[in-house]
C-alpha cells in the first residue's frame, strides 16, 4: 500500500530520493487556464517541482511568462523548442503525476486518439505516472458522444478524469462543465500522489456513509459561544476521500468555512444537541458512521435570550455547565443494523496511546481514530498523523501526511472490517 510523504515538506509526494516530487500540469486552452495558476502556486508553495506544459492555445488566456514566473521553470509548448534535451520524452517519463487542468474537449480527443502533435501530448504519451484530467468545457460539449467516449477510454486505459462541477460557465450560461476550484483539485491530486493508482478504487461504492465533521457551538446568549478549534479539515477530507472512493456521503456540518464536497448531502449544525439530531437521523440505514467532529461535552446551563451586560457595580455571575450526551456511544449502543461500523476520533494532548484504548472501549465504538492535539498539532493544519485503534485488536500507525492519506487509511479500515464480515 502506498505510504503517505516520507519528507514532512513534501506533503503527498513520493519518497523520491534526494528530491521533490515532479508534477507536469498541463493546460489546454479554456478560459478556465486562469485556475490553473492558483493550482500551481499551491503546488509550489507546498514543496513540489512543477514544469508547466501549456498548449499553445492555452497561452492565449494566460501567457508563458506567468507560467514560468509561478513556476520557476522555462514553459515549452512544442517539441520543436530545446530539441537538444529531447523535452518530448524527458518531462512525461520524469513525472511523478501529470495533471491536465483545465482539459478541453479537444485535449481530451487528442489524448484519447493518441495523437502527439504538440509537447502536451507527447507528454502524456510518455508518463508512465498517475494521469489526471480535470475537465471544463460547455455542458453540450461534456455530454456529446464524442466526449463520452474519449473520457470513457481515458478511464479504461487508466487515466483519472475528474468530473467536471457544476455551475456558472464562460458566458451568462450555467451547467456541468466548470473546472472545479483550485483547492478541490490541489487536494485530489495530493491524494494521487500519496496512493497512486489505487486512488482510482471504487471500493465504497453502493455504500452511504455518515461523517460529522467541525466543531460544536454551545451559545451563552445571542453573541457568544462555548467553543473549541476544530476546523473541520478531516472532516472533509474522509467526505472527499469516501466521494472518491464511489460512497453515497451525508456530511454533517458544524460552524466549518470549507467548500462543500462536490457530490455529498451537506447537513450544518451548529450545537451538539443539533448534531446528534443529524447524525443519528442521516444514520438510519447508513453503512458506517464516522465521528470526526469535536463535540462539546458540556453546554451552558443557562442560555440568555439577550446579551448578557457587563456590570461595573460586581463581579461576573459562573458559567453553569451541564452535560451533552455523547453522541458516538449513543450511536454505537443503539445501531439499528448490527452490521453499521461506527468509527470514533479521540484528541488527546496526554497519554495518547493509553486514553486512546480506554476511550474505544468506554464509548463501544469499532474503530477510534487517535492523534495528538495541541498548539499547532492537528487543529487547522493540513496535515495529521495519528493510531487507529480497533476493537478487535489491530493497531495502525499512519505516519504523518496530508490529512486525505489519514482518510483513505480510515476507508481502508472499515472495507477490512467489512470484508472480515463477509469474506468474498
Ligand atoms: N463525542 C461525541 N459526543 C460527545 C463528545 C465526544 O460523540 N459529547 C465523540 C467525538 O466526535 C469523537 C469521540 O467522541 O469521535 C471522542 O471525542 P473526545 O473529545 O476525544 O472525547 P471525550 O468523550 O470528549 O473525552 P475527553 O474529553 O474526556 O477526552
Amino acid at each position: 500500500m502506498a505510504e503517505p510523504a516520507a519528507l514532512p515538506a513534501e506533503p503527498g509526494g513520493p519518497a523520491r530520493p534526494g528530491g521533490r516530487p515532479e508534477v507536469v500540469l498541463g493546460v489546454s486552452g479554456g478560459i478556465a487556464a486562469y485556475k490553473a495558476c492558483e493550482l500551481l502556486r499551491r503546488f509550489t508553495e507546498s514543496g513540489h517541482a512543477v514544469t508547466v506544459v501549456p498548449t499553445a492555445a492555452a497561452l492565449n488566456f494566460v501567457g508563458e511568462a506567468t507560467w514560468s514566473a509561478l513556476s520557476g521553470r522555462p514553459v515549452a509548448t512544442e517539441v520543436w523548442q530545446s530539441v537538444h534535451e529531447v523535452p518530448h520524452v524527458r518531462i512525461g517519463r520524469h513525472a511523478d503525476l501529470v495533471v491536465v487542468a483545465p482539459a478541453t474537449a479537444d485535449l481530451l480527443a487528442r489524448a484519447a486518439h493518441g495523437l502527439a502533435d504538440d509537447l502536451l501530448t507527447n507528454t502524456l504519451l510518455t508518463a508512465r505516472c498517475p494521469v489526471v484530467y480535470a475537465p471544463a468545457m460547455h455542458t453540450e460539449m461534456w455530454e456529446h458522444p464524442a466526449t463520452r467516449e474519449n473520457v470513457a477510454a481515458l478511464r479504461r486505459r487508466g487515466a483519472l478524469v475528474i468530473e467536471p462541477a457544476v455551475g456558472r460557465l464562460t458566458g451568462a450560461d450555467t451547467g456541468k462543465g466548470r473546472l472545479p476550484e483550485p483547492e478541490a483539485l490541489f487536494a485530489f491530486c495530493r491524494r494521487v500522489l500519496a496512493r497512486g493508482p489505487r486512488a482510482a478504487e471504487q471500493d465504497l461504492a453502493g455504500r452511504h456513509v455518515v461523517i460529522s465533521a467541525g466543531g460544536t457551538r454551545e451559545p451563552l446568549d445571542p453573541v457568544r459561544y462555548l467553543g473549541n478549534r476544530s476546523s473541520g479539515k478531516q472532516g472533509y477530507a474522509l467526505a472527499r476521500t469516501a466521494l472518491a472512493r464511489g460512497a453515497r456521503v451525508t456530511l454533517v456540518a458544524a460552524n466549518t468555512e470549507l467548500p462543500d464536497p462536490a457530490g455529498a448531502e451537506v447537513i450544518r449544525v451548529g450545537t451538539a444537541e443539533e448534531l446528534r439530531r443529524a447524525v443519528t437521523g442521516a444514520a438510519r440505514g447508513a453503512d458506517a458512521v464516522v465521528m470526526a467532529a469535536a463535540v462539546a461535552d458540556f453546554r451552558p446551563a443557562d442560555r440568555s435570550g439577550s446579551k448578557i451586560k457587563k456590570r461595573d457595580d460586581r463581579e461576573p455571575d459562573p458559567i453553569g455547565l451541564v452535560r451533552n450526551p455523547d453522541i458516538l456511544a449513543g450511536l454505537a449502543a443503539g445501531r439499528p443494523d448490527p452490521g453499521q461500523l461506527v468509527v470514533g476520533f479521540a484528541a488527546e494532548t496526554d497519554d495518547v496511546l493509553a486514553n486512546g484504548r480506554a476511550k474505544l472501549a468506554r464509548k463501544g465504538c469499532d474503530l477510534l481514530v487517535v492523534n495528538q492535539v495541541g498548539e499547532r498539532l492537528a487543529f487547522g493544519t493540513e496535515e495529521n498523523e495519528a493510531v487507529i485503534l480497533d476493537a478487535r485488536g489491530p493497531e495502525i500507525m499512519v505516519p504523518h501526511g496530508p490529512k486525505e492519506a489519514l482518510a483513505d487509511r480510515v476507508w481502508d479500515a472499515v472495507v477490512a472490517r467489512w470484508d472480515s464480515a463477509h469474506p468474498a
